[in-house]
């Protein structure tokens, strides 16, 4: 007889797969020009597999102006001149896979550059038959006859999200920069062209799937109403409620699945503005068949203003659990699936903004979010430099530094209204320096000292971002190898990962809170159990803090079971005691 048990996902390799993210520009340059590249990127792949990784996923590396590097493509079926060519991507394809590892690229179908033919095809008159590939509308008019928006949506670059073209008289929605125009998914023949050019083409070059780029924004809400007045002295206001989640995105999904279908992929869905766990759910339940996973928001925007990532907001341990946990229960009695992740190109570095980053604490602090990522239930996601425990740009830094368009349209309206008033930008570099998009972004830390480039890129060229200074103490020629070091110990997490799968991958979550209750001391030890279908268990214990705190091992250790320590960041345990940022994980068998 087949024991039925209870609660079993179905196994697949997307979810077991521990996934590693590269922003092409700045993984490895091997030409020389100060620009990371595919070349580059062939060069590193056994330094890749050697971590444990399952699944390559390659950033935007399509022709692009770059305005939002890359997110802004010209052309899906080309590649941008400086990462490579067409022939260099179908090699590393190849590449990856004959390492026995798997790629994904990143599915930018929201909108286009505006250097997209398509879009200079729409915008070149009225009558054009690509013209309602976009989503165009007439100038409103206000009684003094002075011309206005089609209505207030504000872009997440801040700015408004309609620009008036001069040749065709009329405004086109862009959600982000204006050289981002969005497509007009209710056109049917539009919707086969993306399809055909940016899906069909790469599953076809034999990529496994994608990662799908603000996946839930394509179906606007009909009529594109006025957004409510937030911010009454801006011309514009967030209006995400009318352009997230729109009525027809489950149509659009399952057309895209019904191509995925002829292939054996895997799609992950960045799912912002989606808090609520019924609406996510509709994303991720696998009957649906709309994506297999997807990022949510809510860990990555601690410390911002929701909508206003440069509003700061504290955020305490507590938020900290909470937000990251959120999602670990979705998968019970359900049939959906979920991600562990701390950082993307989007995001300031998990260790400067979720432990320390101070010389005395973080490698440390780096093993012990290791620690937690990879005991946690779903498909793991690394950025590259996070498995060497990179950290934020220094606040040192000046504002011409920072390059990513978020940044410097921030920092250009700062400058604005303040009328450049010396404390304003410099409160404005403050909060640059822990949320700011850049740190993600800067040259990958190969070599130290010796290397003024870190190995990024030859001495004597000028990178196309700094490279920082912590590269001399933070690089992979120092950690490879060398027991102790955040690189050994991320193989380390990943191996044990890997020989608990039950447990770690498709294990039940439970969080173990008494301590946050009944001892203030508490408030800064993360501890959660584990429990595999047949039984087996672990348990993860967290410090997260600068300071030593009790911790009682027999109140989760149940009595009875055989646990035993399977891995610790630090030497000399102590009983009853966590040092700074130690973390430890049990296991038990069934
Ligand atoms: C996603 C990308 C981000 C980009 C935006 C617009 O959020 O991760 O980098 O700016 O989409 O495409
Ligand atoms: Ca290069």
């Amino acid at each position: 007889m087949i024991e039925v048990l209870p609660q079993q996902h179905e196994q697949k390799w997307w979810k077991e797969a521990v996934v590693y993210q590269i922003y092409p520009a700045s993984f490895k340059d091997s030409n020389g020009d100060g620009v990371g590249d595919i070349p580059g990127i062939m060069s590193k792949l056994d330094y890749i597999r050697d971590l444990g990784v399952d699944v390559v996923w390659v950033c935007p590396h399509y022709k692009s102006p770059q305005v939002d590097m890359g997110y802004d493509i010209q052309d899906y079926e080309d590649i941008h001149d400086q990462y490579g060519t067409l022939e260099q991507t179908v090699e590393l394809i190849k590449a990856v896979h004959d390492r026995g590892m798997r790629i994904i690229f990143d599915l930018v179908i929201n909108h286009t550059s505006s250097l997209h033919s398509w879009f200079q095809e729409s915008r070149s008159s009225r009558n054009n038959p690509k013209r309602d590939w976009y989503i165009w509308r007439p100038a409103k008019y206000d009684a003094n006859g002075k011309r206005c928006r089609p209505n207030n949506w504000r872009s997440n670059f801040s700015k408004p999200a309609w620009t008036w073209d001069e040749t065709s008289q009329e405004y086109y929605l862009h959600l982000y920069a204006p050289e981002q125009p969005d497509l007009n998914w209710e056109n049917k023949e539009c919707r086969q062209a993306i399809y055909r050019s940016a899906i069909r083409f790469w599953l076809d070059k034999g990529i496994d799937g994608f990662r799908i780029d603000t996946v839930n924004l394509y179906s606007k809400h009909p009529g594109l109403p006025d957004a409510p007045v937030v911010y009454p002295d801006s011309e514009s206001q967030p209006a995400m409620m009318y352009y997230a989640n729109g009525p027809r995105m489950q149509e659009y999904l399952s057309e895209i699945n019904d191509i995925l279908g002829d292939y054996d992929t895997m799609t992950v869905g960045e799912l912002p503005y989606t808090p609520r766990e019924a609406d996510v759910m509709a994303y991720i339940s696998a009957r649906n068949k709309q994506l297999n996973m997807v990022f949510n928001f809510d860990v990555v925007d601690l410390g911002q203003t929701p909508g206003a990532r440069f509003i700061p907001r504290p955020f305490t341990t507590r938020d900290f659990k909470r937000e990251l946990f959120k999602w670990q229960s979705v998968i019970e009695n359900t049939d959906a699936w979920t991600t562990v992740f701390l950082e993307n190109h989007d995001q300031g570095r998990s260790v400067s903004r979720f432990a320390s980053d101070l010389p005395e604490h973080r490698v440390r602090a780096a093993q012990m979010l290791a620690v937690i990522l990879a005991t946690l239930t779903g498909t793991l996601f690394i950025y590259q430099g996070q498995e060497i425990g990179m950290i934020n740009a220094p606040r040192s830094w000046s504002a011409d530094e920072y390059k990513c368009i978020k940044s410097v349209s921030h920092l250009s309206e700062v400058r604005e209204k303040s009328k450049s008033d010396p404390h304003a930008l410099s409160e404005a570099l403050d909060i640059l320096q822990k949320m700011a998009r850049d740190h993600a972004r800067v040259p990958m830390q190969w070599e130290g000292r010796e290397a003024t480039n870190a190995g990024f890129c030859p001495d004597g060229v000028t990178p196309w971002m700094s490279v920082l200074e912590s590269h001399e103490a933070i690089n992979v020629a120092d950690q490879a190898g060398r027991k102790g070091s955040v690189l050994e110990f991320w193989k380390q997490m990943v191996r044990l990962r890997k020989a608990h799968k039950d447990v770690f991958v498709y294990g039940k979550f439970r969080e173990v809170e008494g301590d946050d209750n009944n001892n203030p001391d508490g408030q800064d030890t993360i501890v959660f159990v584990k429990e595999a279908p047949d039984g087996a268990k672990s348990v993860t214990v967290a410090n997260m803090s600068t300071k030593e705190k009790d911790w009682a091992p027999a109140a989760v250790l149940e009595a009875g079971r055989d646990f035993s320590l399977a891995v610790a960041n630090v030497d000399d345990l102590k009983e009853n005691r966590l040092q700074p940022f130690e973390a430890r994980v049990y296991i038990s068998a069934a």
